[in-house]
Order: structure tokens, then sequence, then C-alpha cells
């Protein structure tokens, strides 16, 4: 078992990250000081694939369960849903000390952290990923939130977990596509933050792609750490934090001008790869990595040809969901592999002429 601690002054936390952890839970609960009643909630897929073990691992130590579920699928993620949970933790006599438990992927991370973190003003919450994106990214550095209308994940809080604990044994069951949703996250963390990390990434992906548990402990080790880093540096994402945002300027309005067609992953690849060819017109990321980029991009299943779309859809999209200061608009942008600034100054011009150009680019 790996761990690693985010050291957040009285919010710190401890991830743990092995294979078969769902069994140790109730043990890790109790470690942590936890006794009693404990709710999970979580969807049929989760339930009906880890929901038994997780539960046996908790009443072998003494604790009292309830399940709750919720159905699969993003929209879930709301404020109705949101309250009729409030309802049932109330029928249950659910107190400030009752932890609440995530078993899932993003979605079922995000809706109940911010119940935990909105009922009774907050009860503890315990992050248990079983999803490779919700492993590396979604359960960890505390932002939870719902969607409200046209406000996708914008109803929120900062809201760190209690703890987060990411069995990789439950990304056996995961489907191609889920994998591909992560492995476009991992590639992310590798440009933002490890060029060594890029290369092992290089080296190990068909292995990885076969679900290799030694692998996949690594590369979600070595991303939550990347992730846990930053976030301690910048809780509230006031700076930078925001470079966990590369391939999302693009990636967010190739989603929304595809009326969300396009997969999330799928997207932030392109956006990943537009921004790396936007650094190569400005003279820093060079042609060689460029190429390694879309190599990576390609073999983990994620696309790199851009979708019939106009251009100017796209265009419309980043003006609809970005500030643009005289024509410029902030981008984060690869220097190289393992390394990203922030930019106020790319010019939209450019980003029109990457995505009219997108078929002759390296
Ligand atoms: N809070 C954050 O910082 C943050 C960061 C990134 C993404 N997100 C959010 O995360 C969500 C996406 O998360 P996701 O990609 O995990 O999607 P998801 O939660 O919808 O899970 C994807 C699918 O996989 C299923 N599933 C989960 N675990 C499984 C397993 N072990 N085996 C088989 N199937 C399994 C789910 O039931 C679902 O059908 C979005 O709502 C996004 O906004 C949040």
């Amino acid at each position: 078992m790996r761990k690693i601690k985010v050291r957040l002054g009285s919010n710190s936390y401890n991830i743990y990250i092995g294979s078969g952890l769902l069994t140790q839970t109730g043990r890790q609960l109790k470690e942590n000081g936890f006794a009693g009643k404990v709710v999970i909630i979580t969807n049929p897929i989760v339930k009906g694939l880890y929901g038994n073990t997780l539960k046996q691992s908790l009443t072998r130590e003494g604790f009292k369960v309830t399940v709750l579920q919720v159905p699969d699928g993003e929209e879930q993620k709301s404020l109705e849903v949101a309250g009729r949970l409030y309802n049932e933790l109330t029928d249950l006599y659910c107190e400030r000390t009752t932890p609440i438990l995530a078993l899932g992927g993003g979605v079922i991370g995000d809706l109940t952290g911010f119940v935990a973190a909105t009922y009774l003003r907050g009860v503890p919450l315990i992050q248990i990923p079983t999803t490779l994106l919700a492993q590396v990214d979604s359960s960890i550095g505390g932002k939870v939130a719902v969607n409200h209308g046209r406000l996708k994940n914008k109803i929120g809080a900062f809201y760190q977990p209690r703890l987060v604990i990411a069995d990789i044994a439950t990304l056996r069951t995961l489907t191609t596509k889920e994998l591909s949703e992560g492995l476009a996250e991992v590639i992310k963390y590798a440009v933002i933050g490890d060029k060594e990390f890029f290369a092992y990434l290089e080296r190990n992906l068909d292995r990885i792609k076969s679900l290799d548990e030694r692998l996949l402990e690594e590369i979600v080790y070595k991303s939550a750490k990347i992730k846990a880093e930053i976030v301690e540096k910048d809780e509230k994402d006031l700076g930078l934090r925001n470079i966990l945002n590369y391939g999302h300027t693009l990636g967010h309005a190739i989603e929304s001008a595809s009326d969300f067609k396009v997969e999330h992953g799928k997207a932030i690849a392109l956006g990943m790869l537009a921004a790396g060819r936007i650094s190569n017109k400005l003279g820093l990321m060079d042609k060689n990595e460029l190429i390694r980029l879309k190599g990576i991009i390609q073999r983990a299943e994620l696309t790199t040809e851009l979708p019939d779309l106009e251009v100017e859809k796209i265009i419309q999209a980043i003006r609809h969901d970005k500030k643009i200061l005289r024509g410029k608009i902030r981008f984060i942008l690869p220097k190289a592999l393992g390394s990203v600034f922030i930019t106020d100054e790319v010019s939209l011009s450019l980003v029109e002429r990457v995505l009219v150009n997108w078929n002759e680019e390296t």
C-alpha cells in the first residue's frame, strides 16, 4: 500500500493507494477514530460490484452500515438528488460525527462530497474512488459540487475529505472508455509536472491498458502526488491550481460546441494537443515533444482528430466560457513535457489558426 499525505493544516488527510483496500476499510476507519454508524452513498453499478465487500469490511469492525443509492449518471449531480439524500440521512438520525463514504466515480464523489459539506454544516467525508479519473483527480483536493441549469459544477464548496482510499483492484472492471477518460488526466499530470513520468507512460502504456495492477498503482500514486502537491500550494484555486486546467480551455469549448457528443477525455486530449501546438507556434514546445504528446494521446485510445465542427462554433464557445481581454485569452501552455505555465497572452486569432489548419499540423 502507498500513502500520500495532503498537508492542509487542520484539513490534512491521507490518501491510501493499493490493491484490495476495500477489504481493509473498516480497520482504516477505526484507526482514524471513527466508530458506530456509517453511511455509504453509491450507485447500482458500483454497489453490485463492490458494495458487499465494503459493507463486510465495515461490519466486521463493528460499524453499523447503511447503503444509500442514486441512479448512475451525471444528471444525478443535482440539488434535487442532494435534497433527497438529506431526507434519507435525516431518517437515519445521522449526526455531525457520522461519516459518509462516497463509493464510486467522480459523479458519486462530487455529489456525496456536496451533501457531506452541507448536511448539518458538514459531516466527515471519506472518498472511496472506483474509476481511474476519480482516483487521480476528483477524490483529491476537496472540490465538491452539483450541476444546476447551465452551471456545471458551479454550486459547490471546497470541502476536504478526511480520508481517500483508492483500491486499485476496482479498476479491473472499468470499460475501455472509462479507462481512457482517466488516462487523459494521467497524461495531463505528466505534462504539467513530470517529464520522467511522461517517459514512463510511453514505455508502459500497453501494460497499463491491459490493467496490470502494479503499473496502475504506480500511475495512480504518481498522479495523485502531483495533484496533492499543487492543492497544498493553492487549496482554493486562486493561482497555481489553475494549471490543472491544462487542456480544458479548448477541451470545454469542443465539448460544448459538439453538444457534449465528444466525450470529456477526448475533448481534453484535443485541448492538450492544441495547447502544445500553440506553444510550438510561440517558439516554446519543440516539434519532437509535440510528436511524443500526439503519440501518447493516440495510444491511450483518446483522439487527435478534430470532430467535424465549425471552427467558428468552437471559438464562440470559448468566448462564452472565458474572459477575452483585448482579443487575448488565458491558456495553460506546456513549455516542454513536464512544465507548463499560465498565460493571458494567447490571441484568439492564433487559436483559430491552429484549429483551421488542424490536419496539416504535426
Ligand atoms: N471534483 C473534482 O475535482 C473533479 C475533477 C474531475 C472531474 N470531476 C467530475 O467527475 C465526474 C466524472 O467522473 P467519472 O469519469 O469517474 O464518471 P462517473 O462517476 O460517471 O463514472 C463513470 C462510469 O463508470 C461506472 N463505474 C464506476 N466505478 C466503476 C468500476 N470500478 N467498474 C466499472 N464501472 C464503474 C460508473 O457507474 C459510471 O457508469 C464529472 O461529474 C466531473 O465533473 C470532478
